[in-house]
């Protein structure tokens, strides 16, 4: 529970911008809004991430009469020097009204009686992140792996992931964008691959502003489509149950953690940018009946070292059942 909690806990949220954009001075309303702008990337309630705590500012501005100007300016023009050496860039994305409400919530955070069982959750989800993942500790000053313009989110040199609404996923799909302009869609639902797209990698202004739905947007255009079904077969079981169980960083690719039929599956999609080929790595150290492999309606050409294709079914072979992979090659 723990793993999950920090697994998917970790970045953005799926939380509802319609509902927030309604919030009139509710504390659990705005709590959301403040999780559907965007702020959790830098932020957290009790402790230090990128940006202060919401609670240290609380604190700092208590006795300040200008406390909410000069928030609010923050948030509007962006801030830069007063709490170290990260950037805020401007919150534009987010209206006027809804900025005075978050400010006006931070500015009270410190009497309010959650902040008790938000510390421990913090503490919880860092303690697990600290154990599961060499990512450096939530509280570690570090800037931001990504460039922002606006609601636009670009990849710099290490991958980025974030949940969030994104076409043709269900309501739980996670975006991860690799450096080079390659981005794909998992569907933790299903646990499988959705599809690549290659150019830029998301626009998050419906989901971070509320207006107009809530989807992001693909900044690119599709390359992939991943087959429609979910393409391992273990033994004789025709439809594999699957259960997410979270995924990995290392500031590398993730790595997406699944069970099937209760063996626990660990798989690393990545992209070979010189033959142009996606990679799907597999690892399931349980393994032990057959394992096949149905790539569906593909258009792509397939291919695999450790499995053999017989009639459109690839079958793993019996000395890779613990670690394989399979590569679809994709057009220019
Ligand atoms: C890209 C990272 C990032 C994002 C996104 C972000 N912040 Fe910040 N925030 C920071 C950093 C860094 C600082 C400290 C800036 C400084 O030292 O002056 C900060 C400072 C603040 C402050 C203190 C301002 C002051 O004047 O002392 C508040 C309040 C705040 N952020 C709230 C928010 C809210 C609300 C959102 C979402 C609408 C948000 N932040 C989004 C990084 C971010």
């Amino acid at each position: 529970m723990l793993r999950f909690l920090f697994l998917f806990g970790m970045v953005g949220s799926f939380a509802c911008p319609l509902f927030a954009s309604k919030s009139n001075g509710n504390e659990l309303a705005e709590k959301v809004l403040y999780k559907a702008s965007g702020c959790v990337a830098c932020h957290r309630m009790t402790l230090d991430h990128i940006g202060p705590s919401m609670l240290a500012v609380a604190q700092k501005y208590a006795n300040d009469p200008k406390g909410k100007l000069t928030v609010l300016n923050s948030l509007k023009k962006g801030a830069k020097g007063k709490w170290g050496n990260n950037v805020m860039p401007p919150q534009s994305h987010v209206s006027e009204q809804n900025l005075q409400l978050l400010t006006n919530w931070a500015l009270a955070i410190k009497d309010s009686p959650h902040l008790e069982s938000w510390q421990k959750e913090e503490l919880v989800t860092q303690e697990s992140n600290a154990i599961l993942s060499t990512d450096p500790p939530m509280n570690a000053k570090h800037s931001l792996p990504e460039n922002r313009r606006g609601t636009v989110v670009e990849v710099k040199d290490q991958p980025i992931v974030y949940r969030t609404y994104l076409p043709g996923a269900s309501s739980r799909a996670i975006a991860v964008g690799l450096p080079g302009g390659i981005s794909y869609a998992f569907d933790a639902k299903l646990c499988k691959l959705l599809y690549f797209w290659e150019g830029g990698f998301l626009d998050f202004e419906k989901s971070w502003t509320g207006h107009g739905g809530w989807y992001s947007k693909l900044m690119g255009t599709k390359i992939f489509e991943a087959p429609a079904i979910f393409p391992l077969r273990m033994g004789s079981n025709p439809s594999p149950e699957v259960k997410f169980l979270g995924y990995r960083t290392d500031g590398k690719l993730p790595t997406f953690l699944y069970q099937i039929n209760g063996l626990r599956v660990e798989e690393t999609i990545g992209f070979d940018a010189d033959n142009r080929t996606i990679v799907l790595s597999f690892k399931i150290s349980d393994a032990e009946e057959p394992i096949y492999f149905d790539p569906g309606q593909s258009s792509s050409i397939w291919s695999s070292d450790e499995a053999e294709e017989r009639d459109g079914i690839w079958a793993v072979k019996a000395d890779n059942l613990k670690s394989f992979s399979f590569r679809a090659q994709v057009k220019q």
